[in-house]
């Protein structure tokens, strides 16, 4: 017996094992790098499975499962603070049958108690809790896994939603819960912003808004125009309470309902949306949702579902609570909005590095508040999946996210005969011949220095901020620049003439007057102090990023080096891979390159290390930083400590060399510091140990 139930089992097994992994994944991704691999219908989805699985065989349920814990990783570099009452999340569910469900549920265990529900929106953005002592502001924290989340107050402080003082009366001491939204307009303009400077996009406004509580640099997160939509008050209980007498008298009563708690928080001037309704029944439940479903893509922000709660606070203690979330309360998720639209035309784009992208143009449909006439088709082995044949009526959905994807074919519309849709063998833009290589999902056009649009797009990225940072030439100038024949490869900046300049693009938006050709001719010139580093990113060798770009330069010192290095030289670097070392290697192997980087040398660009951008000082340390400091940001003093020849690490260990403590330093690492015996020392310290170092 035993043995046959341990043989049939084992499917299950295999199966719990890969939902984990790929879970544990996911949520990485998600809570650690801001980046969504799977939309949260996708997610939801494999998150059930497991739980299902767990339900019914108990034994292959374990301690470490992704279905015990309520969030994700923490970020370790703020501020770890335990939440006074833990954050929950809520039972959610797509279905509308468990939303009646959950409504029958209660009307039973509450009897012949009256009572009604509070129906409002659910914020797609991120939670965080405000505590506020005698009206100030005091603390603001994520949720982090529930239990403990990063304090963030100095980034909340910047949000204009969030009240710092408040008015009129108000207990002396409570949370206020709420959700932090990144608006669609904003978002946009901000992502643009980032494109524009050579930063890879957000992919939703949530991301964005949960990296934005993360920045070390609060005006930075001053400047993105985050909202707070408050939804929750969390009072201590009543003889923990220390409010007096009087304004108890005039507040609590209105604090007996949640409905009554949003009303009150509005006038101490929070952000309460006026989107909350009181329900009787399941039908005004019912339609509350409906309303929703549609009218959601009109509101400013993203919404991802509705949350009902029972609104009389009182019936909350009697409904009680399971391990992860209230009785009271649940939260119906929306679907993805979906229709389907004819494809007219299937064209392909070319990329900066010459990656095609194919991009399925439709039948104009309206779809989540906008029109949709274009959808990217990822690549070609998206479309053989999908199995698209010409003229079929592409299946296109909008999840919480702005960008419509295409997530498949409506079978029964397709045309008798019609065949699968060709892929491309030839580059759109100059003819020749694709190029895909074993392994890889995309195809790309090899003709790197014929192409226009990968020679445009080299342009932009050798001007782009983090590279050579040269201003005043955006992607239509660059353009202009191009087709009057007098930029083609970024040597070719470097003799442009003022003359050449001024009257350029005459009539259009983007023309070059006196002043403008001054400044693009400054620009220019300033870039020929660059660190060497950036040059060799700005340079836009395949596969070299910034980091990379750093670490190769350090090695090797300068361009002659690298330029002679073997492929095993290159991929002795750290981080460097052999795809990497290759690409190098042929970049500096074309007659072509050299001779612009023989130009970029003679026009007076840093083709080596300076002697003030590094040192060998601390060789043979390892940095443990922790904490704000006032001469530099975190991550600077990270760079700064590399260029002198340091090593930084994120935790203590026997190997810590020093613990450079800043203001604000978490007590755990401080802990651990003494423990392990490291040196602490302060930012004056450190720079004291570089000899001659001036402070930035
Ligand atoms: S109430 C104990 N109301 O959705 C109840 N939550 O899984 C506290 N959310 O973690 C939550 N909008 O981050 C509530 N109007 C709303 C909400 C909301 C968004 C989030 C919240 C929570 C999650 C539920």
């Amino acid at each position: 017996m035993d043995l046959f139930s341990s043989i049939d089992i084992e499917p299950q097994r295999k199966r719990v094992a890969e939902l984990t992994q790929l879970i544990d994944h996911y949520n990485y991704e998600y809570y650690m790098n801001d980046r969504s691999l799977v939309s949260d219908f996708e997610f939801d989805a494999l998150l059930r499975e497991l739980i299902e699985i767990e339900q019914q065989y108990p034994e292959l349920a374990l301690p470490s499962s992704p279905t015990k814990r309520v969030g994700g990783e923490i970020n370790k570099t703020f501020l770890q603070v335990e939440h006074r009452f833990p954050m929950l999340s809520l039972g959610n569910t797509y279905s509308l049958e468990e939303i009646s469900d959950f409504e029958a549920r209660t009307r039973k265990l509450l009897g012949d108690t009256p009572f009604s529900y509070t129906c409002e929106l659910k914020y797609d953005g991120v939670a965080i809790g405000l505590t506020y002592r005698h009206g100030i502001l005091e603390q603001a924290v994520t949720r982090g896994n529930g239990t403990v989340g990063d304090d963030i107050t100095a980034n909340a402080r910047t949000i204009r939603t969030i009240p710092l003082k408040l008015q009129g009366v108000y207990p002396d001491d409570f949370e206020a819960r709420g959700e932090v939204v990144f608006p669609f307009k904003e978002f946009e303009a901000f992502n643009k912003q980032r494109e524009e400077d050579g930063d890879e996009p957000f992919a939703n406004p949530r991301n964005a808004a949960s990296g934005s509580l993360k920045l070390q640099d609060t005006r930075e997160c001053a400047k993105r125009k985050l909202q707070f939509c408050m939804y929750f008050m969390m009072l201590p209980p009543a003889d923990q309470d220390p409010t007096d007498k009087y304004t108890r008298d005039a507040l609590y009563e209105r604090l007996q309902s949640h409905s009554g708690r949003l009303d009150a928080a509005r006038q101490m001037g929070f952000n309460v949306q006026p989107y909350i309704k009181e329900c009787r029944d399941i039908d005004e439940i019912r339609q509350f949702i409906d309303y929703w479903d549609t009218e959601r893509w009109n509101l400013p922000y993203a919404i991802d579902g509705i949350v009902i709660k029972v609104n009389q606070v009182a019936l909350w203690d009697k409904l009680g609570t399971t391990a992860k979330s209230p009785r009271w309360a649940i939260a119906y998720k929306f679907k993805a909005a979906q229709v389907s639209t004819p494809l007219q035309e299937i064209t392909f784009q070319v990329g900066r590095t010459g990656v095609i992208t194919p991009v399925a143009n439709m039948e104009p449909v309206w779809l989540g508040g906008t029109t949709v006439r274009r959808a990217s088709l990822v690549n070609e082995d998206y479309i053989r999946n999908l199995d698209i044949h010409d003229g079929d009526h592409l299946l296109i959905e909008k999840g919480g996210e702005i960008i419509p994807k295409v997530v498949g074919v409506d079978l029964e519309r397709r045309l008798a005969g019609a065949k699968p849709v060709r892929y491309v063998e030839a580059c759109p833009v100059c003819g020749t011949p694709l190029v895909r290589t074993e392994g890889e999902a995309a195809s790309y056009c090899p003709n790197q220095d014929g192409c226009r649009p990968q020679q445009i797009g080299r342009l932009e990225h050798f001007v782009s901020r983090k590279a050579m940072n040269i201003e005043y030439l955006g992607p239509e100038r660059l353009d202009m620049l191009f087709d009057a024949g007098l930029v083609a490869t970024p040597d070719d900046l470097y003799k442009l003439q003022r003359e050449q300049l001024v009257g350029l693009g005459e009539g259009q938006p983007s023309s070059i007057q006196e002043r403008g050709a001054d400044n693009i001719i400054a620009s220019i010139e300033k870039s020929k102090s660059v660190p060497f580093e950036r040059v060799l990113f700005a340079l836009g060798i395949r596969y070299l990023g910034e980091i990379g770009a750093k670490k190769v330069a350090r090695y090797f010192k300068n361009i002659r080096a690298i330029a002679n290095a073997t492929i095993e030289e290159l991929a002795a670097v750290e981080d460097v891979g052999a795809v990497t070392a290759q690409s190098i290697h042929d970049y500096m192997h074309k007659e072509q390159h050299l001779q612009i980087i023989q130009t970029l040398t003679d026009a007076g660009l840093q083709m080596e290390l300076s002697a003030n951008d590094t040192t060998n000082e601390l060789e043979g340390n390892t940095f443990v930083v922790s904490g704000t400091f006032s001469h530099f940001s975190r991550e600077e003093l990270k760079a700064h400590i590399e260029s002198h020849g340091g090593k930084v690490s994120s935790s203590i260990s026997g190997k810590t060399s020093y613990l450079i403590a800043g203001e604000k330093m978490g007590p755990e690492k401080l802990k651990k510091a003494q423990k392990a015996e490291v040196p602490i020392i302060t930012e004056d310290e450190y720079l004291a140990l570089i000899k001659n170092e001036e402070k930035p």
